[in-house]
């Protein structure tokens, strides 16, 4: 379909759909009488984000924010926002969701940044979680597989931009890398 052999997936899309279900009853049993707003960390959190929403069973609302961590940007911060929220998240409930927690930067950058507006409450939820590379002392409140130190694509995550599609997460392979 893509063009290279991932081999045998990390987690299948059976995998994947039974951890969000758990993840769903978790959020809504915990946030059962709120009202929430998740907020999508764009674009890696897009398919966890969909399925996500429709295993939950409260009454929830959805934005988006789109960031690219660099290393380079103009400003100095860590992560360059691209596309800001249409909600001020204050007094409200909010749920931060991103694919995957590496180096903690960019949840850690985005956190503080919505914590500023003077939310209700501010949680983190991941899909993976790589914690042998935090860089900063974070931890998500939700997460639903913890990896090794591997690099990883599809169900929303990328490399290159590329494989977001896969309907399942693969390590990628070690000569893909080198190869850009
Ligand atoms: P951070 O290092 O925790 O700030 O992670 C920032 C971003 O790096 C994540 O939102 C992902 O977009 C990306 N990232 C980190 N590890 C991986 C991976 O294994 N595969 C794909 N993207 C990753
Ligand atoms: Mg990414």
């Amino acid at each position: 379909m893509v063009g290279i052999d991932f081999g045998k997936p990390l987690f299948t899309r059976e995998e994947i759909q039974r951890k969000i279900q758990e993840l769903g009853n978790r959020i809504s049993t915990e946030y059962a009488d709120k009202d929430l707003l998740v907020v999508g960390v764009l674009k890696g959190a897009i398919f966890f984000m969909s399925d996500l929403m429709r295993s939950l069973r409260i009454s929830v609302r959805m934005d988006f924010i789109h960031c690219t961590s660099s290393s380079k940007s103009p400003d100095g911060q860590p992560v360059r926002i691209l596309a800001d929220m249409k909600e001020n998240v204050k007094d409200q409930h909010v749920l931060l969701l991103e694919d995957i927690m590496d180096s903690g930067v960019t949840i850690d950058f985005l956190k503080k940044r919505l914590a500023a507006q003077n939310p209700a409450s501010l949680k983190v939820c991941v899909l993976l979680d790589k914690p042998d590379r935090r860089k900063v002392r974070i931890e998500a409140d939700y997460a639903g597989f913890r990896i090794p130190n591997k690099y990883v694509v599809g169900y929303g995550l990328d490399f290159e931009d590329r494989y977001r599609n896969l309907p399942y997460i693969a390590v990628l392979p070690h000569e893909e890398r080198q190869q850009s």
